[in-house]
């Protein structure tokens, strides 16, 4: 267990997931967590199933804890940020689990250069314990610091490292956004399956079970999607005629075109919530 501090701010989506994952896999002890919000009515719910603290004044929780996890939306970093400069030191390291928002601008908005500061980009599964998170740390992250950041993000799925802070553009094109290109192919697949007359209600678990399914064997067979796609692929069957579709309607470049529009739009997002 880890005997540290911790404050959450903001209690949405990912705050409640961060909350789960951490007590679930018993990191910190609920009396060292601490929860703020901005709307009333998030943090009594959490507060009551799992027994963390909360506030709704983010300079009291900054001063409570050593390690502050921002998970705000991008728009109102800036003002989180302003609510805490006062209370923090260096001796805070500040998470930041929010999409696009770099390590400058949070440094900048802080007005303290040299604060320990890590970047997450995580992913929607974290709302059931299997996020896929890539992350990245200025200078001033102690080793220790950095070892605490691993298991804390381990109690939310996966989690892999980068030097190299513009990495993370190219995490979000992929594992970012990536649930949704799973979702897309789920919808796409479940309204094909409609379409050739299978029964309604049986289209959905299908699809899921197919998904679920595929997704185990990547994992538990070493994860080499070419190699079980070709063991499927039977000389004149059925998978090989579905695939040669697939390929005249060039299905491996829109997906390529995809994930590089996601980067590109990743790289703007992020300039547009740069220091001045
Ligand atoms: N959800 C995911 O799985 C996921 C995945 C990847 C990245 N993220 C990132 O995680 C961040 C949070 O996402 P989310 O889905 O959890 O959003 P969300 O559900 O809207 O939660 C954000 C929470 O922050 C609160 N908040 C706003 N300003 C605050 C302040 N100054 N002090 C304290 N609380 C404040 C909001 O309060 P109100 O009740 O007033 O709105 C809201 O409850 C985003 O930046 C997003 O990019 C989320």
């Amino acid at each position: 267990m880890i005997s540290q501090r911790l404050a959450i701010i903001g209690a949405g989506n990912m705050g409640a997931s961060l909350v789960a994952g951490i007590l679930n896999k018993g990191l910190f002890p609920a009396s060292h967590i601490i929860l703020t919000n901005r709307s009333k009515g998030k943090m009594e719910p959490l507060q009551e199933k799992w027994g963390v603290g909360f506030t709704y004044d983010n300079a009291q929780a900054v001063r409570f804890a050593s390690t502050i996890i921002l998970a705000v939306k991008p728009q109102d970093v800036p003002e989180a940020l302003r609510q805490i400069r006062g209370a923090l030191g260096r001796r805070h390291l500040i998470i930041s689990v929010v999409a696009g928002v770099n390590i400058a601008a949070i440094k900048s908005w802080l007005g303290h250069p040299a604060q320990p500061v890590v970047r997450v980009m995580p992913n929607t599964p974290a709302q059931v314990g299997e996020a896929m998170s890539g992350w990245t740390a200025s200078p001033e992250v102690s080793r220790g610091q950095k070892r605490m950041v691993r298991r804390i993000l381990g109690a939310l799925g996966k989690e892999i490292s980068f030097n190299d802070e513009g990495l993370l553009d190219l995490v979000t094109a992929v594992s970012g956004s990536g649930p949704a290109y799973v979702f897309y192919l789920a919808e796409q697949l479940i309204k094909s399956a409609r379409e050739i007359g299978l029964p309604e209600d049986h289209c959905q678990e299908l699809v899921l079970q197919t998904i679920w399914g595929a997704a185990k064997m990547l994992r538990e067979n070493g994860g080499s999607a070419e190699k079980l796609r070709a063991a499927v692929t039977s000389k004149g069957g059925t998978t090989e005629a579905a695939l040669r579709e697939f390929a005249a309607g060039d299905l491996p470049g829109l997906i390529a075109k995809g994930v590089a529009a996601a980067c590109q739009r990743s790289k703007e997002l992020g300039a547009q919530w740069a220091p001045d």
